[in-house]
């Protein structure tokens, strides 16, 4: 576990109420983005800490899409503020972002088919020795090493990517990410394409993620995903964040009243 032996006085932004501890890994403050003029996300504030799950919910066109991809580094806010460990901070490439601890599972995986696992993990960032040759017996021992710690059910790293099922193909996109040792792990509907089995292994996945202290954001539609996995769920509409719960604070009913009504069901009761 990490020290919580650090002050809390020294950090600028810590006087509207939440002094008490170190800042989050990463807090934003009034994002904005507009593309032309449809408004995709307006004054949004949020924090993201290690060692939990926040899920953002929302209906097609709330803004979730855009707001992982401006913590990943593809797109910039017109506004608003981000900080990291409680420093202003730019997030102005997926390198950036990279380099940050901040890794995105997107929805397309970005997986090489005719390439094994451990090839995959490493893509892009192949070890060498003697400076050009390709170190293929370290890939396969790091790799190999990553998929264990994720209790992974995979046959082998050896094993093509084109022969893996839609789960395992998720789980191979996680071990890259956690191969590049991030704090902080980005899904963006990791179980949309899935099967209820397999989607209870990216659930178990992403709880192990968890486990080992990273901030997991992970959107989704799957209402039984979202409460099995969520330890904060966050719900968007039109751009706008409508809700920031603790789990245990929310019952499936006023999520459902949230997304449809953009109020909650007691709310949407009295109309
Ligand atoms: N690159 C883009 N160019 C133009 N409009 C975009 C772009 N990305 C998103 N939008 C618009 O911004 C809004 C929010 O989209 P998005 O973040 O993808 O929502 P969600 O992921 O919640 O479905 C939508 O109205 C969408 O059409
Ligand atoms: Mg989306």
């Amino acid at each position: 576990m990490k020290s919580p032996s650090l002050s809390t006085t020294a950090y600028a932004g810590a006087s509207n109420g939440e002094s008490s501890e170190r800042p989050p890994f990463l807090r934003m403050r009034g994002l904005c983005k507009s593309f032309g003029h449809v408004t995709a996300l307006s004054e949004v504030d949020l924090d993201l800490r290690e060692g939990q799950v926040v899920a953002l919910c929302g209906d097609n066109g709330a803004g979730k899409s855009t707001l992982v991809s401006m913590l990943s580094g593809v797109i910039e806010p017109d506004d608003g503020t981000i900080e990291v460990d409680g420093q202003p901070t730019y997030m102005t490439s997926p390198l950036r972002a990279q380099e940050l601890g901040i890794a995105t599972v997107y929805q397309n995986l970005a997986l090489v088919e005719q390439r094994d696992v451990a090839a995959n993990m490493f893509l892009g960032q192949e070890p060498v020795r003697l400076g050009v040759i390709v170190d293929r017996a370290r890939m396969v021992d790091e790799a190999t090493r990553v998929i264990q710690r994720l209790r992974v059910g995979l046959p082998s790293v050896r094993t093509l990517v084109g022969d893996l099922s839609g789960g395992q193909r998720q789980a191979v996109a996680v071990a890259r990410a956690m191969l590049r040792g991030s704090r902080m792990l980005l899904m963006d509907e990791p179980t949309a394409a899935l099967g209820v089995r397999e989607s209870r292994r990216v659930i178990e996945l992403i709880q192990e993620v968890r486990s080992e202290g990273q901030a997991v954001v992970v959107i989704s539609h799957n209402m039984e995903d979202v409460f099995d996995v969520a330890d904060r769920i966050v719900v968007f509409r039109l751009g706008r964040k409508i809700a920031d719960e603790e789990r245990a604070g929310l019952q499936r009913e006023d999520l459902v009243s949230l997304l449809v009504h953009g109020c909650r069901s007691e709310e949407a009761g009295e109309r």
